[in-house]
């Protein structure tokens, strides 16, 4: 019974991995799924395939290390959040593709609701801007663009669900419609200082309370998989939203203490401890996570590109044949050459919240060169994170004393340096780059009681490399001022 099991069910691809009692990866399965862009601005994923591919790394994660289901001590779930699923309680079929994080097709909604004076209530009781990015609007626009939705939810033979809910109900039989406190923060519809859901918000954004999921703790058992899943019945015994998780597995559990995520998007969470506090520098207040006597709130930063950047420079426009090519391009010259590049492809998020920017590629001469661009897509990437950080210094954190920092992005050097450089602050990689997965993992492991609490995990934290800022701050400015004029230039743009 010495093994835990974590679902990692992101944006891009779903991830199984086994830990042993000692917090050792034992093996990793993964599934690249695919994204469907239906329109300019929205983004969506087959439910199916979400299922398919999150239950195959399971199985294959097992099968690869000849661990049994029955060896489990526990399931750990985290995942991609805010992606909105509507599926009929009888058959748990799902009724239309999930909406993802990204779509922005509800960014008129958003603009109505503002209009109407909602967006001062929904930040004191959700922490939460009010922008497509989150979990409501999306469900709503699901009951008004299915046929017949709306008044199947009052009749309550339906459910919404974020991806954790979806995976938790499949993974029993449809017995569990449970979602955590960290994935129910970012619906727009929970009160993250009450604890529950806010029937005030459901009324204002059209949401029957039929359809929402039970809250349950990030820590702590919840229930057991059907053992037609993996072949026997196994504890789940974490969730939570997959930024949340990264943050435990980075071990960030004192006040003040923060990680950077550089996966698809960039998430930069600093633990704010047992009370939530207000941003007024248009950051999230946050649930990090909550069970087994551990309460942590958290300030966040969400940036929608950040690794999806090198993604499209080799998708889309095809500068590089591998994500890898980036830091040798992007090394290959001593700066952009006066390029910026703002990667509003799908919006804004903090601290600008636009969601009509776009894309602006901007400061092109005639001897502006792949290596330019590529090096101004990673100087994207750290200054929004720089944003990011001198937003939570106005909040009035305490300033950074390091940065720790994971996902595949932070594997690049190159990145991890130029972000030190604009940081002013060193920057610091993790042993272990798998920390979403890593956290699941410990939830799990203190929600079964295998793990006597965080000061185990603290203990096993590592860092791998250490990145000292080593540019003079003036030229760090020069750069920032030149961003903002060109992020103000990308702004409003999808309006016109
Ligand atoms: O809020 C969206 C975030 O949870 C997605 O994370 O790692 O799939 O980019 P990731």
């Amino acid at each position: 019974m010495g093994y835990l099991l974590t679902l990692d069910q992101g944006t891009t691809s779903s991830r199984a991995m086994v830990f042993d009692a000692e917090g050792r990866v034992r093996g990793v399965a993964q599934r690249e799924y695919v994204q469907h862009y239906p329109r300019p601005g929205w983004v969506e994923h087959d439910p199916q395939d979400i299922l398919a591919t999150q239950f195959d790394c399971a199985r294959q994660v097992l099968a690869d290390t000849g661990v049994t289901a029955a060896e489990l001590a526990g399931i750990g779930i985290t995942n991609q959040r805010e992606t909105s699923l509507l599926w009929e309680r009888a058959s748990g079929r799902a009724l239309a593709p999930a909406i993802v994080w990204q779509d922005r097709r509800t960014a008129a909604a958003c603009e109505r609701l503002r209009a109407q004076g909602l967006a001062p209530l929904v930040r004191e009781r959700t922490g939460l801007e009010l922008d497509p990015y989150f979990s409501a609007t999306k469900l709503a626009w699901l009951l008004d663009h299915v046929p017949g939705a709306r008044a199947r939810a009052e009749a309550g033979e339906l459910a919404f669900g974020t991806v954790d809910s979806w995976l938790v109900w499949h993974l029993t039989g449809g017995r569990l419609h449970v979602t955590d406190c960290s994935n129910a923060s970012r619906t727009l519809l929970y009160d993250i200082h009450r604890g529950d859901w806010d029937a005030e918000l459901c009324a204002a954004l059209g949401i029957p309370p039929a359809l929402l999921p039970h809250v349950v703790d990030s820590i702590g058992v919840c229930g057991e998989t059907d053992p037609a899943v993996l072949g026997a019945a196994v504890p789940i015994a974490g969730i939570a939203g997959d930024q949340q998780a990264a943050t435990f597995g980075q071990a960030c559990f004192a006040p003040g203490m923060a990680k950077n995520t550089y996966g698809t998007g960039c998430f930069l969470v600093m633990n704010t401890g047992s009370r939530p506090v207000t941003s007024s520098h248009r950051l999230l207040t946050t649930v990090g996570w909550r069970g087994r006597g551990l309460v942590a709130y958290a300030l966040e930063g969400s940036i929608f590109m950040g690794g999806a950047i090198v993604q499209w420079l080799r998708d889309g426009l095809g500068l590089i044949r591998s994500a890898a090519e980036i830091e040798a391009l992007a090394a290959s010259v001593p700066d952009s050459g006066g390029v910026v590049l703002v990667p509003a492809f799908t919006g804004l998020g903090a601290p600008w919240w636009d969601a009509y920017a776009r894309g602006t590629l901007i400061g092109l001469t005639r001897g502006s060169t792949a290596a330019h661009v590529a090096r101004a897509a990673l100087e994207a990437i750290a200054l929004q994170t720089v944003d990011l950080v001198e937003a939570m210094k106005g909040d009035g954190a305490a300033p950074l004393t390091e940065l720790r920092v994971d996902g595949g992005a932070a594997a690049n050097d190159l990145l991890m340096q130029i972000q030190a450089d604009l940081l002013g602050v060193p920057v610091v990689r993790s042993r272990m780059l798998e920390t979403t997965a890593l956290g699941a993992a410990c939830m799990a492991g203190l929600g079964v009681g295998m793990w006597s609490g965080t000061d185990e995990l603290t203990a096993r934290w590592q860092a791998e490399r250490r990145f000292e800022p080593a540019q003079p701050a003036a030229r760090c400015e020069a750069l920032r001022a030149r961003w903002h004029r060109a992020v103000e230039r990308s702004r409003g743009w999808a309006e016109e």
